[in-house]
C-alpha cells in the first residue's frame, strides 16, 4: 500500500477541496452526517455525468451489440432468492453493545480458538459466547447475535410483515438478467450482445469509508454480455483489453492501474473467473475500480428456474436454443469520481505562491470556461460580459459567471476547480472585439477575438 502518489497528495486534500468548492458535501451533514452517504454538489454532479455520458458513449451508443436499459431499484423479491443474494450476503454479527460496533461472530469465536464455528447456527454460537464471557475486542459486553443481509430491506404496500418485504437492489446486474427474454424478443439481436445500464445499489457495509470508496448507497455503471460458452475465453480477454481503453478514454494514467486474478475462495458465487482492475488511490494505495465476472449461465438458469419463463437464445441458424453464458464488466461510478478527482490533483507555485489546480481532461471538466468582466462595478464591461457568457454557454454549455473577488482571486478559484479556461472582459474588448483567455495548465494569457473563442 502506498500513503502518498508521486504527487504527493493525501486522500484527506482530495475530501477537503471536494467540500470546499462544492462538489462532494457529507450526506445529511446538518444532522451529523449518515455513515457511508455522500451528496454530490453542483460540480460534483456535472463532473459525475461527464464520466457516465462518456462511459455511456463508449459502451452503448458506439456498439451495435450493446442495448441501454434502465430498471427499477426495488424489484420483486424472488429475483433475489434466485440470484442467490438472500442467501448468500448473510453474515451472524453481533454488537458491542457499548461502543455499538458491530462485528462477524464466527470470526470473534474463531478468533477464541472455537472450532467448527462454520457448521454451527446462530443459537449455537450465541450459547458459546455465554458460556465463554466472551467480550467484544474493546472489552465490553456483546448483546444478541442476528443473521446480518447486506442487503437493505423495505417494504411494498400498506402492511408491514414479512409477505411484503422487498429489497433495494445491490447491484445493478439483476436488471439486465429479468429483461434479458423482453430485449430479445423486441430486437432480435444476435449474439453475443450485452444490456447495459447505470444505477443506485445499496450495500449496508459494516465498515463504510474512505470517503467515496465504500459507500453504503453507490453507483454502478455495469453490462451483462451474453455469450456463447465455448467463447467464453476469448471474450473474457477481449472485454479486459476494453476496460483498459476505457481508463486510457477517462485520462486515467496506465501506471495507476493493474490487474488482479481474484483466487477462487474470493470470487462472487455467481463467478467462475474474476479479474478486478485496481486503481493507486491517494493514502489508500491500489483498490478495485473496476471488476470483470464470468457469471456462466448461472443467474438466467436460476431465474428460468424460478420463475418458470424460458430464458433461452434461439440461434437464427436453426440451432437448438440455449441459455447462454454472461460475462459482466463492473465499473463503480463514484471510485471513478474519486479516481479522476485524484488524478486531476495537483499544486504548484504561480508567482511564487503556492496554487491548487485540479488538472482534468477538457471533456472531463466541470466547467469548461469561466467569464469575468475585470471589474465588475463597470456597467460598460459587465454588459459586455454578459454577451460574451451567453456566446460561450450557447456554444458549450458549461460556462460558469464569475466576478467574486478581484481577478487573482477568480483565478484561484477556477483553477481550484479545473476550469482549462478563464476569459476576461477588460476596456480593449470594447474597442477590438478581443478578450483575454488564460490557460489554467500554463497560466499563459492570450488575446483572442471573441468569434474565435
Ligand atoms: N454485479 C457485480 C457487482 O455489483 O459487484
Amino acid at each position: 500500500m502506498s500513503d502518498k502518489t508521486e504527487k504527493n497528495v493525501q486522500l484527506e486534500d482530495i475530501v477537503s477541496l471536494a467540500k470546499r468548492r462544492g462538489f462532494i458535501y457529507q450526506g445529511s451533514e446538518i444532522y451529523g452526517g449518515l455513515a457511508g452517504t455522500y451528496d454530490y454538489g453542483p460540480l460534483g454532479i456535472t463532473l459525475k455525468r461527464n464520466i457516465t455520458n462518456l462511459w455511456w458513449k463508449m459502451f452503448v451508443e458506439d456498439r451495435e451489440d450493446m442495448y441501454g436499459i434502465d430498471s427499477t431499484i426495488i424489484m420483486n423479491p424472488n429475483v433475489w432468492v434466485a440470484s442467490g443474494h438472500v442467501d448468500t450476503f448473510n453474515d451472524p454479527l453481533i454488537e458491542d453493545v457499548k461502543t455499538k460496533k458491530r462485528y462477524r461472530l464466527d470470526h470473534l469465536l474463531e478468533a477464541q480458538g472455537i472450532e467448527n464455528v462454520d457448521a454451527m447456527s446462530l443459537e449455537e454460537m450465541a450459547a458459546v459466547v455465554k458460556e465463554k464471557g466472551i467480550k467484544s475486542p474493546d472489552g465490553n459486553e456483546l448483546g444478541a447475535p442476528a443473521q446480518f443481509n447486506m442487503m437493505f430491506k423495505t417494504h411494498v404496500g400498506a402492511t408491514d410483515d414479512e409477505e411484503s418485504v422487498a429489497y433495494l437492489r445491490p447491484e445493478t446486474a439483476q436488471g439486465m438478467f429479468t429483461n434479458f427474454k423482453n430485449v430479445v424478443d423486441s430486437f432480435s439481436p444476435n449474439l453475443p450482445f450485452g444490456l447495459a445500464q447505470i444505477g443506485r445499489s445499496f450495500r449496508n457495509e459494516i465498515s463504510p469509508g474512505n470517503f467515496i470508496f465504500r459507500l453504503r448507497e453507490l453507483e454502478i455503471m455495469e453490462l451483462e454480455y451474453f455469450i456463447d460458452s465455448k467463447e467464453w475465453e476469448l471474450l473474457f480477454e477481449s472485454w479486459l483489453k476494453t476496460q483498459h481503453e476505457w481508463f486510457e478514454n477517462l485520462g486515467l494514467d496506465p501506471k495507476n492501474i493493474k490487474e488482479h486474478e481474484v483466487p477462487e475462495a474470493d470470487r462472487a458465487h455467481y463467478s467462475k473467473r474474476t479479474v478486478d482492475c485496481f486503481y493507486d488511490f491517494p493514502s489508500i494505495g491500489f483498490q478495485e475500480i473496476a471488476g470483470l465476472a464470468y457469471r456462466t449461465d448461472f443467474d438466467l438458469k436460476n431465474h428460468q428456474e424460478k420463475s418458470g419463463k424460458k430464458l433461452e437464445y434461439r440461434p437464427k441458424d436453426g440451432g437448438e436454443p440455449f441459455i447462454p453464458h454472461v460475462i459482466e464488466p463492473t465499473f463503480g461510478l463514484d471510485r471513478h469520481v474519486m479516481a479522476v478527482l485524484a488524478a486531476a490533483y495537483d499544486e504548484d507555485e504561480v508567482n511564487g505562491e503556492k496554487r491548487i489546480v485540479m488538472r482534468f481532461p477538457e471533456h472531463l471538466a466541470p466547467v469548461k470556461y469561466s467569464v469575468s468582466p475585470l471589474l465588475k462595478n463597470k456597467p460598460e464591461l459587465v454588459e459586455k460580459a454578459r454577451e460574451v457568457y451567453q456566446i460561450l454557454k450557447k456554444k458549450h454549455g458549461n460556462v460558469m459567471w464569475d466576478d467574486n473577488g478581484n481577478i487573482g482571486k477568480r483565478y484561484r478559484r477556477q483553477d481550484e476547480i479545473g476550469t482549462p479556461y478563464v476569459v476576461v472582459i477588460d476596456f480593449d474588448t470594447l474597442e477590438d472585439n478581443t478578450v483575454t483567455i488564460r490557460d489554467r495548465d500554463t497560466t499563459e494569457q492570450k488575446r483572442v477575438k471573441i468569434e474565435d473563442l
